[in-house]
């Protein structure tokens, strides 16, 4: 029987376990002892983003787990998943400074076998935004959190509001499936230009990586809008579809102000809001969302 890793926050003691079976026993050996377990899934390539999330994670528990799998399942046929970036003695070096205990790589032949038929659907939620412009993809994103729960048997997962929707899918997930796992939802980290990190930043052109700079610029223009006391959403989105449309290489793919739970179109702001987009810069789809009016709180929730 191999060793548990001791506790490492100083990162001397991560392990990568590629292989689901042995991530399996090691987590429900880990329970037995009685750990807690915190689970950060990403696709790699990390950024500060990913980083936040590792950093409260190791906060919230004694074993912290991050798996790094670029899923195939949450991918459309004409989508990126060739040319994902990837960086794994990088992204190792980066997750063992940040203390976690086992970075877990799966490969799509373990995660997905010959013969794999079974997928996990949350319906409604999946249907709108990044739903609607992505077939299938919540699908395979609420296919592939529910394996690695079942594999890493997480007390607690952690995801960034940068995916908001996602966020809302797996919470409903966890509770339709009566999962005792606790969701934890933290803040989107940004460049110093306000650009939310994103892996998918590295597409960008110079050119292109300038424009990208418009969908965070939207999102504070509205934000002081609805600060200034506008209550009409269709003002809202109005004011958005002005600014982006200006900036060359941009394209609205999507842009709506929903309901922060149900997601639902909201036509007028009663309570908070949240204003989600999806935008190509040149041949690059990027997403951004914020609280509108602006949310108070500033640290994971
Ligand atoms: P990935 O895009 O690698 O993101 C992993 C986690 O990091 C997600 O929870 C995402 O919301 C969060 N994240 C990304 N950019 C962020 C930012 N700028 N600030 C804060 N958090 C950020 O999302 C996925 O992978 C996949 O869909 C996954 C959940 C792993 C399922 O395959």
């Amino acid at each position: 029987m191999r060793p548990t890793p001791r506790a490492s926050v100083w990162g001397f003691f991560m392990e990568i376990v590629s292989n689901s079976k042995e991530m399996q026993d090691l987590a429900l050996r880990w329970r037995e002892e009685g750990r807690k377990i915190v689970l950060v899934p990403t696709m790699g390539f990390f950024h500060q983003g990913h980083l936040s999330l590792m950093e409260h994670g190791r906060t919230l528990g004694d074993r912290l787990v991050v798996s790094l799998f670029v899923n195939p399942a949450q991918f459309g046929p004409t989508e990126d998943l060739q040319r994902y970036p990837r960086d794994l003695d990088r992204d190792a070096a980066l997750a063992r400074e940040k203390g976690v205990d086992v970075l877990f790589t799966p490969t799509p032949e373990q995660m997905y076998p010959e013969g794999y038929q079974t997928y996990v659907e949350v319906e409604k939620l999946s249907q709108g935004l990044c739903g609607a412009s992505r077939p299938g993809h919540f699908r395979g994103v609420a296919t592939v959190v529910l394996k690695l729960f079942n594999l890493v048997q997480p007390h607690a997962a952690i995801f960034g509001e940068k995916d908001y929707q996602q966020l809302m899918v797996i919470r409903r997930l966890t509770a339709d499936l009566n999962l005792p796992i606790g969701i934890v939802g933290c803040p989107i980290v940004r460049e110093p230009d306000g650009l939310a990190m994103s892996s998918r930043n590295t597409y960008l052109s110079p050119e292109e990586r300038a424009a990208a700079l418009s969908l965070s610029y939207a999102l504070k223009g509205a934000q002081k809008l609805a600060a200034a006391g506008e209550k009409s959403g269709e003002k809202i989105l109005e004011l958005v579809r002005k600014i982006i449309p200006r900036v060359p290489h941009t394209r609205i793919d999507y842009l709506a102000l929903v309901h922060p739970e149900t997601l639902e179109e909201v036509e007028t702001l009663q309570g908070e809001a949240r204003l989600a987009l999806a935008v190509w810069v040149g041949d690059t789809r990027l997403i951004d969302n914020a609280s509108i009016p602006e949310a108070r709180y500033t640290c994971c929730v």
